[in-house]
């Protein structure tokens, strides 16, 4: 499976009309509403329903601001030009991503506002994934992260490709366009610390000890195996798979990455706090 690809199928959802342009999908794909029109607005929500797309778009929010602290020093610290300009890049995507987020928040009306207000004030630290409260100390965790983290985060928006909620299923196609470049780079930062550390600010070494402390947290990020939430989001037709199945495909992935980048993967249950 090349990295990125979905953990299972495709939602086979994008119809190409005769023009060659992309219809948007109007009808629920998965889930106990299978057929049915998508739910378009905050109001029209199950209360259940409405609590569970908060819950998950706070907490995708909360990522995409805590990995802008994350990355911030790095801007102009970076080994290489390119480096610094991926950065800024990278910084910027992850702003409007936690933008993107907000603004479903904000059909949710003074709750959702809330909840944006103290997502806004929260610092280094107080976010809600072990992964966001880490700092990048050596340019080895900027690599490790964006490859190992930043792809947990393709699996969870790939989940919510097509979902019910039609305004979260809009936000996907860039959001996982603009992912994709922060993984391939961590590849390639730990790819070239492989090769050539000494120019690139590590050493083999580094990157193998960045990948033992990144790699339990991201797979921390798939959630419990038997999480009572995840199978709701299922139904709902929110999320396309359980976390377990999610984390098996995650794993498969970066076991065949890491073979070809020439760095271990330490064992899966190492260190691990969420399983
Ligand atoms: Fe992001
Ligand atoms: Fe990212």
């Amino acid at each position: 499976m090349a990295a990125g690809d979905p953990p299972n199928g495709t939602p086979t959802a994008r119809n190409l009309s005769s023009g060659g342009t992309i219809e948007p999908v109007r009808e629920i794909l998965w889930g106990t509403s299978t057929g049915v029109r998508k739910y378009e607005t905050a109001t029209e929500l199950p209360e259940e329903m409405r609590r569970l797309v908060v819950k998950l778009m706070v907490v995708q929010a909360d990522t995409e601001f805590a990995s802008i602290q994350q990355h911030r020093p790095w801007l102009d610290r970076a080994p290489t030009l390119e480096d610094r300009w991926i950065e800024s890049r990278i910084v910027a995507d992850e702003a409007r991503h936690g933008l993107q987020a907000c603004r479903i928040l904000r059909d949710f009306g003074e709750e959702g506002q809330r909840f944006i207000d103290e997502l806004l004030a929260k610092r280094e630290g107080e976010h809600k994934l072990d992964a966001f409260n880490l700092a990048f100390d050596r340019w080895s965790d900027v690599g490790a992260f964006t490859c190992l983290v930043d792809r947990v985060g393709v699996y969870q928006l790939r989940a919510f490709q097509e979902c019910s909620y039609g305004p979260l299923a809009r936000a996907m196609p860039l959001m996982l366009s603009e992912e994709q470049l922060h993984l391939n780079f961590g590849a390639s930062v730990l790819r070239r610390m492989v090769q050539d550390g000494a120019k690139y600010y590590g050493s083999a070494d580094e990157a193998s000890e960045a990948v033992r402390k990144w790699y339990p947290r991201a797979l921390d990020m798939f959630g419990h195996s038997n999480s009572e939430t995840s199978r709701r989001a299922i139904e709902f037709g929110l999320k396309r798979w359980t976390n377990e199945e999610a984390r098996r495909r995650y794993i498969a992935e970066v076991t065949a990455l890491f073979r070809t980048i020439g760095i271990e993967l330490p064992d899966e249950h190492r260190d691990r706090h969420v399983e």
